[in-house]
């Protein structure tokens, strides 16, 4: 079996034939235990009898963690939470191992990387109130049972699932079978004993689960917890989950005494911001059911090598600002061809819904003719190829949430159909229309006459070319 992809395949290969990696198929065999949930009616039932008879959550005593799970953990779930190393998994469960205790939980703590010391250390550290959680520095899965029989956990946290091993398999451990056959178990574990189950993954370079794709399959839940290790920004998001919507994100931030929740996000990511700087815009972004305020910086610089230009962003798709730059060019006549160019989404945020295009096309043009846009302006929407504004879900809470905060302009195209406000907003309906009421192209003053005004393409590209921007034509 592939560990990439989980191809199958009657004999070994040097690449699988399938996804094309090297080295990843691996001898497996078929288990021969297959996982059941134990206590299921043996027989049909009426579904009358079953309906509002869901599984009542736990909560986690992390709000933010709460929300991602639609209320907590359920008894008897499994939920894996995947992360690079060095992100903050071990730390995040450990406050949740001691706040679940001190909500009246049995908590065991497997730990299968580091010592019983090292996690009581870590502790201590982070001022948790340890009572009530057992922990064990375990790598095998029988003796990992053999302690839930005895100690009879309502959570069991095993960190992780690729360090603990079945000794019983030749297999080497974190292999295909042997991190198959330790989650099968723990499965079986959590079902027989209404368990709730955590379990630590690791990711591969590539951003996967390391371990097979079926691994995703056997549990309830799956979680990635991520975030730039030189930022304090932590987000949890769902990739699967049984018990529940798979929209929601948990925003954190990692501090001296552990993971905090961010409660007032917008204002937390909006604290560095400087006014009139150019190159700069806020975004409203929806993250599950809540928008959070993002800015968005570009730098436009000339390239000093012959290498071409170059692309740089950090958390914006680098094929959205492909497309917005390819739109400007052709449609608004602004060229970027030589130039280089940096994109961020400030705060270690991840700005991948079509809504942010709007503001990445004004970040850019404002960075390229330092006409900044003033501060109290706010802009989304997703741009079609033929230099239109569409309108994205959501435009309602986000612009409730940019009054919120104070901002009393924004640019977005025409209304869906979910939205009443009471902000100034500027409705554009396409993106030349747009740069004009921002003012990017030619100043504040471009702004005059232009509100409301629907997308006079010609009229945007002739300020270009007026003279305004100071350096468009370079
Ligand atoms: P850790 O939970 O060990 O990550 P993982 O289990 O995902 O590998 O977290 C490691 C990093 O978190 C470590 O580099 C230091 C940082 N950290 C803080 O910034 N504040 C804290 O209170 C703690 C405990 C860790
Ligand atoms: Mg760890």
């Amino acid at each position: 079996m592939c560990a990439g992809c989980s191809h199958v395949s009657p004999k070994w290969a040097g690449r699988c034939p399938e996804c094309g990696e090297w080295n990843t198929l691996a001898e497996t065999s078929v288990p021969t235990t297959p996982v059941r949930m134990p206590g299921g009616p043996a027989v049909s039932v009426p579904l009358s009898e079953l309906s509002g008879k869901a599984a009542v959550a736990t909560s986690t005593g992390i709000g933010e963690v709460d929300r991602v799970l639609g209320g907590g953990l359920v008894p008897g779930s499994v939920t894996l939470v995947g992360g690079e190393p060095g992100i903050g998994k071990s730390t995040l469960l450990l406050q949740l191992a001691a706040l679940m205790a001190s909500g009246g939980s049995r908590v065991l703590y497997i730990s299968a990387e580091e010592s019983a010391e090292q996690v009581g250390g870590r502790a201590g550290r982070l001022g948790l109130a340890t009572e009530g959680v057992r922990v064990a520095a375990l790598t095998e899965i029988d003796p990992v049972e053999a302690e839930c029989r005895s100690i009879e956990p309502q959570v069991l946290i095993v960190d992780s699932v690729q360090t603990v091993v079945d000794a019983g398999l030749p297999s080497s451990q974190g292999s295909v079978p042997q991190v198959r056959e330790v989650t099968a178990r723990l499965v079986r574990l959590a079902k027989e004993r209404a368990t709730a189950v955590i379990l630590v993954g690791h990711v591969t370079k590539e951003g996967g689960l390391a371990g097979p794709r079926s691994m995703e399959h056997m549990v309830d839940t799956v979680l990635t917890f991520e975030g730039d290790r030189e930022q304090d920004l932590r987000t949890l998001r769902v990739v699967k989950h049984r018990f529940g919507s798979t929209r929601e994100v948990g925003l954190l931030r990692m501090g001296e005494r552990g993971l905090v929740e961010l409660t007032d996000a917008s204002r937390t990511l909006l604290a560095d911001r400087s006014p009139g700087v150019p190159g700069s815009i806020v975004v409203p972004l929806l993250e599950g059911s809540r928008t959070v305020l993002v800015e968005i910086q570009a730098l436009v610089s000339r390239p000093v090598d012959a290498g071409g230009p170059r692309r740089v962003t950090q958390g914006v798709d680098p094929r959205r600002l492909a497309m917005v730059l390819a739109v400007l060019e052709q449609r608004v006549g602004v060229s970027l061809a030589r130039h280089d160019i940096h994109v961020s989404a400030v705060g270690g945020v991840t700005a991948g819904e079509p809504a942010v295009d709007l503001a990445l096309a004004l970040a850019v043009v404002s960075a390229l003719t330092s006409w900044p846009v003033t501060t109290d302006t706010l802009a989304f929407g997703e741009i079609g190829l033929g230099g239109e504004m569409r309108a994205v879900r959501g435009s309602g809470t986000r612009i409730r949430e940019a009054v919120r905060l104070g901002f009393d302009r924004v640019i977005a195209p025409p209304r869906g159909d979910d939205d009443d406000s009471t902000c100034r907003v500027l409705v554009v309906d396409s993106l030349a229309a747009g740069l004009e009421v921002a003012g990017v192209l030619r100043g504040p003053e471009g702004l005059t006459g232009s509100i409301g005004v629907h997308g006079d393409r010609g009229s945007a590209t002739q300020g270009a070319g007026d003279g305004g921007p100071r350096d468009a034509a370079a």
